[in-house]
């Protein structure tokens, strides 16, 4: 029986590209960098599955100039990259891995919070260029996370995993959601307007889509809200936050700290003037990345693909309305 083919952009966790090779005629994009767009474009044009990530733009014209493309499997669970309307209309079933990440993702938002909040990144850079000299009585005091206010912007499946952490740490939580959220027994958080969130919290932690109502949310009239001592968390999307606006806050002191997982653009530019502040610390969109959740997410794409080749429903379809349903 002659197998499908599908263009894998990367190499992913070996246990869901074993799961896709068993069934597939893979075309694998071996690089650490991204295939180019062209590449891309005509590697979709002449398979039957995708399997990408959040880094490879799936657009419109993508989408319409492959004619025999019958899935796109994402292994993210955001999928801002991917044209689903386009993808919709041509009949094309979105996969991606929600639900997975959630408590990796939180853990990880929250260890930047405490990184931030106590200045590790700055005693690590200390003591490796040899400038660790004796106990200082005011060496690099930061600020208690322990009964401090927590203001959440987004209160999805990761928003409410950072709330349940913040529990342990004795914080006060309020969030921020463009919708009405119901929130579990054991989450106790009182919903806030924007306004408030930004005056209240010593921490803001983001977990919202980038959307064209996110885009840029926070920004210079957003941040002159906050707290001088605020601290600012972006585990979703570096287009949430105005990055010029960002800089402008962190280098005049009108809030703290950020601690970002995400920028704009990714990956930022060696040059980009948010690297010269001691207080802006930045990862490499790594929230997600533990041994067992990247497997996960990968095994999920394998099946969201495979459903999709097969005919079948994908497991976690980010555009359910394909199916008329
Ligand atoms: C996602 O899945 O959308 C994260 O940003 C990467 O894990």
């Amino acid at each position: 029986m002659i197998k499908p083919t599908v263009f894998v952009t990367r190499v992913i966790p070996a246990k869901g590209l074993e799961m896709v090779r068993e069934v597939c005629e893979v075309i694998l994009w071996e690089d650490e960098l991204p295939p180019p767009y062209d590449v891309l474009r005509s590697e979709a044009a002449r398979t039957d599955g995708l399997l990408c990530l959040l880094s490879d733009r799936i657009d419109a014209a993508l989408i319409q100039a492959s004619p025999n493309l019958r899935v796109v499997s994402q292994m993210a669970v955001g999928f801002d990259n991917i044209d689903v309307t386009a993808a919709t209309a041509a009949g094309i079933p979105v996969g991606h891995t929600p639900g997975v990440l959630t408590d990796t993702t939180a853990d990880f938002a929250f260890a930047l919070l405490m990184a931030a909040a106590r200045r590790t990144g700055e005693g690590e850079r200390l003591v490796h260029a040899g400038q660790w000299r004796t106990w200082g009585p005011t060496l690099l005091m930061g600020q208690d996370v322990h009964g401090a206010t927590l203001g959440i912007v987004g209160m999805g499946r990761i928003g409410q995993a950072v709330a349940r952490r913040a529990r342990g740490f004795d914080m006060r939580v309020i969030y921020y959601d463009e919708f009405d959220v119901q929130l579990p027994a054991g989450i106790s958080a009182e919903r806030s307007s924007l306004e408030e969130l930004y005056a209240e919290s010593d921490f803001i932690s983001l977990h919202t889509p980038l959307t064209p109502n996110t885009h840029h949310l926070i920004n210079a009239t957003a941040l002159k809200q906050m707290k001088p001592s605020c601290v600012l968390v972006n585990t979703a999307r570096g287009p949430v936050v105005d990055p010029k606006a960002l800089y402008a806050a962190l280098a005049n002191g009108e809030i703290a700290y950020a601690a970002l997982d995400v920028t704009e653009p990714e990956p930022i530019p060696p040059d980009d003037p948010l690297l010269t502040l001691d207080n802006c610390l930045i990862v490499p969109h790594i929230a997600s990345s533990s041994i067992a959740t990247r497997t996960r997410m990968a095994v999920m794409s394998a099946e969201n693909l495979i459903a999709g080749l097969k005919g079948e429903r994908l497991p976690y379809c980010a555009n359910p309305q394909v199916y008329g349903t």
